[in-house]
């Protein structure tokens, strides 16, 4: 069964048509391609499936939950993450704090428990930093978990990108061209 499931996706941004029914099967543990020249659509497509924009019609499940139209939010929390075309990490704030950011939707603590450190909620935070370090292993950036995120190289902000997109634990992952600008080493 495919994991993710998009029939006949169409989006106008008013006279012009970005995508016209797309149609894509993806089956899960397997790594499945867009592609398509510059303008083609291929950034409209991922904006519609993660909720950051609305289809003007078609539908979109996952696991054959249909989602077109939530939150991003809210299709985070259902399973399916991403990165961007132009990278959006949170500049001024750490590496590692980027990747926690990631890890929220599945961290119980609310306002009371944080604010009055609850032994509960400090338990979760190591177990979230030590699990947000592990992603930084795997990304390769361990060494630099404490520095600013703005301050990394393209290619490190990249993989940093990836790290926080793994924090979600998602079940579908969206990378928009995840090598856009990188050099041959950095895609490697
Ligand atoms: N918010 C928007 N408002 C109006 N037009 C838009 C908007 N977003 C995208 N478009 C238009 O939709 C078309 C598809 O753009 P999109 O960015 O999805 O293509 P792409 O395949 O990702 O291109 P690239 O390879 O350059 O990243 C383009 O003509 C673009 O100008
Ligand atoms: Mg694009």
């Amino acid at each position: 069964m495919a994991i993710l499931e998009v029939e006949k996706l169409t989006k106008t941004f008013g006279g012009l048509t970005a995508n016209k029914e797309i149609s894509l099967r993806a089956e899960a543990n397997k790594i499945t391609a867009v592609i398509g020249p510059n303008g083609a659509g291929k950034t409209t497509f991922f904006n519609m499936i993660t909720g950051v924009y609305k289809p003007t019609s078609g539908s979109i499940k996952l696991r054959g939950e249909l989602i077109g139209g939530l939150k991003p939010h809210t299709v985070a929390k259902k399973g399916i993450s991403r990165t961007f075309q132009n990278i959006r990490l949170f500049g001024p704030i750490t590496v590692l704090e980027n990747v926690l950011v990631g890890m929220h939707t599945h961290l119980k603590a609310g306002i009371f428990g944080t604010i009055f450190h609850l032994p509960g909620v400090d338990r979760e935070e190591r177990i979230a930093e030590r699990e947000a370090y592990r992603l930084l292993e795997y990304v390769g950036l361990e060494e630099h978990y404490n520095d600013e995120a703005a301050s990394l190289s393209y290619g490190s902000q990249r993989r940093l990108e990836i790290a926080r997109a793994l924090a979600t634990k998602p079940s579908v992952l969206l990378l928009d061209e995840p090598a856009a600008g990188m050099n041959p080493k950095e895609t490697a």
